[in-house]
C-alpha cells in the first residue's frame, strides 16, 4: 500500500533511528507492507510474527517481489534489511515517529459501526481540503494501527485513522500513537457485547479516544444515541472541553434538517456549525447520513469549508459488504456481508424497506453478542414488517426463525444458499447480511452464478 510520496517514506537513517536497529546497508522506502503478496515494488517489507505465521517466513518472497528492504529480528537473505530487537515494538516505533514528524491534523474514528465507512467519508471530504491520507481497509487494531501510522506521508495536510476495539484499554493504547485533534465517535451499539455485559461499558471503552486527544482537541459525538450524554461525561472526565455533536437533534452542531433519496444515494440538507449544506452523497441510508454529518463537522471544526467538502461526496460509493450494490442479471444484490450487529442490522433493513420490488432479506447470524443474542437476533423481526420473504442462517438466527412466520430456515449459509435461488425472481431486491463469520457471501456467489453478474 505505497501513498503517493513526493519523498521517501522512510531513509535507513529515519529507521534506525526511531527503532534502534542496525540497517545492512543505506537504503530508502516507499510504504510499509506487512503481507509480502501484496507489497509493491520498493516497500519496506516488515516481519511480523503473528499468531499462526512468522512473517520472517516470506522476506524471499518479499524480495522476489522487489522489496526496498526487510525490517526484521532476524538474520534473512536476499536484499537490504534492518534488524531490530522486536518487529511489532519496531512498527510501533516507526508509528511514533511518523506521527512526531507530521504536521498534519489528525482524526480518529471510533464506534460500534460505521468506522471505515466514516473514515472513507473523511477522506474524500477532507482530499477536497489537502492532502489526505487514511488507513487501508478496516487497520484499525495492535498491528493495523501503528502500520497504518508508519505509513503515513510526511508531507499529508490530514490524517484519518480507525480506531478498533474488543476489550478495555485497547483504545486508550492505540490512541497513544495517533494522538488525533479530532476524535468522532460514529455510534455506540450492541456489537462485542458478549465481553463487555452492556452498551454502557462499550460507551465508556469508545471513550478511551478522547484520552488521546491533543491539548485543545475535538470530540464529536452522535446526538441521537442514547449513550451520547454518557460519551459526554467520559469526555468532561477526561478533561475535554470542545465537545460537538452530530444528528438529528435540535441542539446539535451539524444538524441534519432534511435528507431525501437521490440517484443510487441521498440529498441531504443540514447545518454544519450555522452554515447551511445541501449536499449529494452516492450511498443509501439514514446511517450514511449521519457519518457524513459527522465528517462534516469534523472538517468544519478543523477549519475548512463544509461546503466545499461535501461537494465531493457524490463520488462516494458504498463499500464492499457493507452496502454495495451488485447487479445480477435482473436482480438486485446490496452486499452487507461483511459485518453485522443488531445497529447496522436496522439500518439495512430500513434500506431494503426502501428498495424497488420483492424485498428479500437474507440474514446470517449476529456473533458475539453474549447472552442477549437470543433477544437481539428475536427483535429483529420488528424490522422486517416490509420484507416480502425472509431467510435465516446460523445457529442465532434460529432464535428468529422461531418467531417470525413464512421465514425460511436453514443451519448455515451454505445450506440456505439453494433455497434462496430457487425463490428469488427478476426484479427482486436482496439484500444479504452477517457477521463476516456467517459467510453470507455464500449465498451472494450462487445468486451471481445463478443469475449472472
Ligand atoms: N452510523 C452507523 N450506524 C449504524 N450502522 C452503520 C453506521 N455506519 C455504517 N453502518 C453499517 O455498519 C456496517 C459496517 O460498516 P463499517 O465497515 O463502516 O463499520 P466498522 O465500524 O468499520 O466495522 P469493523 O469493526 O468491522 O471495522 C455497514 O454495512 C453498515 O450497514
Ligand atoms: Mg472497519
Amino acid at each position: 500500500m505505497s501513498p503517493p510520496n513526493i519523498s521517501p517514506l522512510w531513509t535507513s537513517e529515519e529507521i534506525e533511528r526511531a527503532t534502534l536497529g542496525r540497517a545492512s546497508a543505506p537504503f530508502t522506502v516507499t510504504g510499509l507492507a506487512i503481507d509480502s503478496r501484496k507489497l509493491q515494488p520498493g516497500e519496506l517489507y516488515v516481519a511480523i510474527k503473528g499468531e499462526n505465521k512468522d512473517g520472517h517466513e516470506f522476506t524471499a518472497n518479499a524480495f522476489e517481489n522487489k522489496a526496498g528492504a526487510a525490517l526484521v529480528s532476524k538474520s534473512v537473505e536476499g536484499g537490504p534489511t534492518i534488524t531490530v530487537a522486536h518487529t511489532q515494538r519496531a512498527l510501533e516505533d516507526l508509528a511514533r515517529a511518523a506521527r512526531a514528524r507530521s504536521a498534519a491534523k489528525i482524526i480518529g474514528v471510533t464506534g460500534s459501526a460505521g468506522k471505515t465507512t466514516t473514515k472513507e467519508i473523511l477522506k474524500l471530504a477532507f482530499e477536497a481540503l489537502g492532502q489526505t491520507y487514511a488507513s487501508g481497509a478496516s487497520f484499525n487494531n495492535h498491528w493495523g494501527v501503528p502500520f497504518s501510522l508508519a505509513n503515513f506521508p510526511r508531507e499529508a495536510a490530514f490524517g484519518v485513522f480507525e480506531i478498533g476495539m474488543n476489550h478495555f484499554g485497547e483504545i486508550r493504547n492505540l490512541v497513544s500513537f495517533v494522538r488525533p485533534h479530532i476524535a468522532l465517535v460514529t455510534t455506540i451499539a450492541p456489537a462485542h457485547l458478549e465481553f463487555f455485559g452492556n452498551c454502557e461499558a462499550i460507551a465508556d471503552a469508545k471513550s478511551e479516544i478522547f484520552e488521546g486527544l491533543m491539548p485543545g482537541g475535538f470530540a464529536l459525538l452522535p446526538v441521537d444515541s442514547p449513550y451520547c450524554e454518557r460519551l459526554r461525561a467520559r469526555a468532561k472526565q477526561i478533561g475535554v472541553t470542545n465537545i460537538l455533536t452530530f444528528g438529528s437533534a435540535q441542539c446539535a452542531d451539524a444538524r441534519l434538517i432534511s435528507v431525501e433519496e437521490a440517484a443510487s444515494g441521498i440529498r441531504l440538507k443540514a447545518e454544519i456549525q450555522g452554515k447551511a449544506i445541501d449536499a449529494v452523497v452516492g450511498a443509501p441510508g439514514a446511517h450514511i447520513a449521519s457519518n457524513t454529518l459527522g465528517a462534516l463537522l469534523a472538517v468544519s471544526v478543523a477549519g475548512g469549508d463544509a461546503e466545499m467538502a461535501a461537494a465531493t461526496l457524490a463520488d462516494f460509493a458504498p463499500l464492499k459488504g457493507r452496502g454495495a450494490r451488485i447487479k445480477a442479471g435482473n436482480i438486485e444484490i446490496i452486499d452487507e456481508s461483511y459485518n453485522a450487529n443488531p445497529a447496522s442490522m436496522v439500518a439495512a433493513l430500513a434500506l431494503l424497506s426502501k428498495a424497488p420490488g420483492r424485498k428479500v432479506a437474507v440474514l446470517g447470524d449476529m456473533l458475539e453478542l453474549g447472552p442477549q443474542s437470543p433477544d437481539l437476533h428475536a427483535g429483529l423481526a420488528a424490522h422486517l414488517a416490509a420484507a416480502d420473504r425472509v431467510f435465516l442462517a446460523g445457529s442465532n438466527m434460529k432464535s428468529l426463525a422461531d418467531v417470525l412466520s413464512g421465514a425460511s430456515y436453514a443451519a448455515n449459509s451454505a445450506e440456505l444458499a439453494p433455497l434462496v435461488t430457487e425463490a428469488v425472481r427478476d426484479g427482486d431486491t436482496v439484500l444479504v447480511k452477517g457477521s463476516n463469520g456467517s459467510r453470507m457471501t455464500v449465498v451472494i456467489d450462487a445468486l451471481k452464478s445463478r443469475f449472472g453478474g
